[in-house]
């Protein structure tokens, strides 16, 4: 199992603050007994269920599902159209509330949360990547990162130089000045990804984040989540292409409501995003428009 750099090394300047204990308590706990108890589940739902009224019209679309997802993990959740892929995330994202079923993130029971403690929990422990990137077009790269930082409590200074930070962690250190007009597909969505992440989340959702991009530039977004993965940051990412599930570790699939497949992928089939992006030659443009 990888150790969770990604928690120690960006949560340092900030290690006795409420917001990383759940996941540090776990790491120190192995690491003063020596022993390796079970780490306890990022994400732990049972027998989930979400019904829709649409009029007089009742539209299951989660049907009872149980899964468990562990720090470190990288799950691919597929399914056909309809099968309720993004009802599940909107639901692990205390977006919305499931008709029936059980809900623990990082070991707090979700469904017991009023609204503002839903709210709170949502903006401290998980970041989104939507298909749309999102950003707001008239601000920069760094003043869209900082966007959820301005009610966190930090200075001014420190609100700069944690979305600094995170813009050199998608490798886009050299561009936080610039527009999202002037950034490409790739890097307009990395800017999301570092907006997602400046919080320090446990736990990343990304719902279909290279539905709007093209093959090569695909691979690039998911050589950033694979590193960020392989520094401990726990993904979910919904995908219809079976090429960008390889790049996970787990492939879940969805029909119908239900879970009717959960496999791990052996660490000897696992893709490498960037060795496949590199054995791409890439326009010049597209490397003079690299940062990194
Ligand atoms: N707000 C809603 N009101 C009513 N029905 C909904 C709502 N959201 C989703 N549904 C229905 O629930 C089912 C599951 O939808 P969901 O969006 O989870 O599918 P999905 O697997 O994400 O599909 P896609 O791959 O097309 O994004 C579908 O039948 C959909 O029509
Ligand atoms: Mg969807």
């Amino acid at each position: 199992m990888t150790t969770n750099n990604y928690q120690a090394s960006s949560q340092s300047e900030e290690s006795n603050s409420a917001a990383g204990e759940h996941t540090k308590n776990i790491d120190a706990g192995q690491r003063e007994t020596g022993a390796r108890p079970a780490p306890e589940p990022v994400i732990a739902i049972r027998d989930l269920k979400k019904t829709y009224l649409l009029g007089e019209t009742r539209v299951r679309a989660l049907r009872g599902v149980t899964l468990e997802v562990y720090p470190g993990e990288f799950v691919a959740v597929m399914g056909p159209s309809g099968s309720g892929k993004s009802t599940l995330m909107n639901l692990i994202g205390c977006l919305d509330r499931p008709t029936s079923g059980e809900y623990w993130l990082t070991g707090k029971a979700v469904s017991a949360m009023s609204a503002d403690k839903l709210a709170d929990i949502r903006n401290r422990r998980i970041g989104f990547v939507f298909q749309g990137f999102n950003l707001l077009p008239r601000a920069t790269a760094l003043k869209n990162v900082v966007l959820p930082l301005l009610y966190a409590g930090y200075s001014r200074e420190e609100q700069i130089h944690r979305a600094r930070k995170t813009l050199e962690l998608v490798g886009l250190g050299a561009r936080t000045h610039h527009m999202p007009a002037q950034l490409s597909g790739g890097q307009q969505q990395r800017v999301a990804i570092a907006r997602a992440l400046v919080n320090d989340p446990s736990l990343l959702l990304a719902d279909e984040p290279t539905g709007n991009l093209d093959s090569r530039t695909s691979l690039e977004i998911m050589a950033v989540l694979q590193a960020l993965n392989q520094r401990g940051l726990t993904i979910v990412l919904v995908t219809h292409d079976a090429n960008i599930a390889a790049y996970a570790r787990r492939q879940v699939v969805f029909r119908d409501g239900r879970i009717v497949q959960d496999e791990p992928i052996p660490s000897a089939a696992r893709r490498l995003a960037q060795a496949d992006f590199d054995t791409l030659t890439p326009p010049r443009d597209t490397l003079e428009r690299s940062s990194s």
